[in-house]
């Protein structure tokens, strides 16, 4: 079974798409992590998103793996780093280059291959599981993405003003949605879920019962 969750940032794609995971025993990818990790790779090296000699020049040198849900990069656990505010505000800008998004979605499309799969990202339903079994496609006001990413920096010891989280979440939507290659977008037979009004469980319940209707 293959599954595909996209949306933008504080959708609720992750939380939602690690317990649907565990409930349906299949494999979660977290797809966003792997563009997180090839960020955290490139800014440690001071290499800047426009130098994309260097990029396609290192990006073979790159080894991701998830190992129980964890980012593990050159067999280092990456799972913290690549959420600090450093990589989270850069993330978009090496996101949006057609050489590192081809690479990682040829290692999505080979995670997929050999197992049942639920994935989450902004182009799974487009291009890496265009032939998933489901697709969905998650949404919620940016007050709400906002609120919840507050509620994730608090929990993880950082403070911020949510004006600022508001412009940074609209800014990332921006690149994320404009740019040329796969850009975020839900593909024709996604379904759409407004989660802002909506509990985890509630959301988890809505998505479960379109699966097992099939
Ligand atoms: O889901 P996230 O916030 O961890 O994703 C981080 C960034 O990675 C996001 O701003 C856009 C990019 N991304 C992408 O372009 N395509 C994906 N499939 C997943 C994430």
């Amino acid at each position: 079974m293959k599954i595909a969750i996209d949306g933008p940032a504080g959708s609720g794609k992750s939380t939602i798409a690690k317990l649907i995971a565990k409930n349906l025993n299949i494999t979660y990818i977290d797809t966003g992590a792997m563009y997180r990790a090839v960020t955290l790779y490139f800014m440690d090296k001071n290499i800047p998103a426009n130098d994309l000699d260097s990029i396609k020049h290192e990006l073979p040198n790159i080894e991701l793996e998830f190992i129980d849900n964890q980012m593990h990069m050159n067999q280092k656990n990456v799972s913290l780093e690549i959420r600090t505010p450093r990589v989270t505000n850069n993330v978009s800008n090496y996101a949006k280059i057609d050489i590192i998004r081809e690479d990682l979605q040829n290692k999505q499309k080979f995670i997929a291959l050999k197992q049942s799969v639920i994935m989450d990202g902004r182009d799974i339903g487009t291009v890496v599981l265009k032939d998933a079994d489901f697709k969905f496609f998650l949404v919620a006001t940016v007050l709400e993405r906002a609120r919840r990413r507050l509620i994730d920096l608090n929990r993880e010891g950082y403070q911020m003003d949510i004006n600022l989280l508001i412009e940074e979440i609209e800014r990332r939507d921006a690149i994320d949605a404009s740019r040329d290659h796969s850009p975020l977008k839900k593909a024709d037979d996604a379904i759409e879920i407004d989660t802002s009004k909506l509990t985890i469980d509630e959301v988890i319940e809505k998505i479960e019962n379109i699966i097992k209707r099939g």
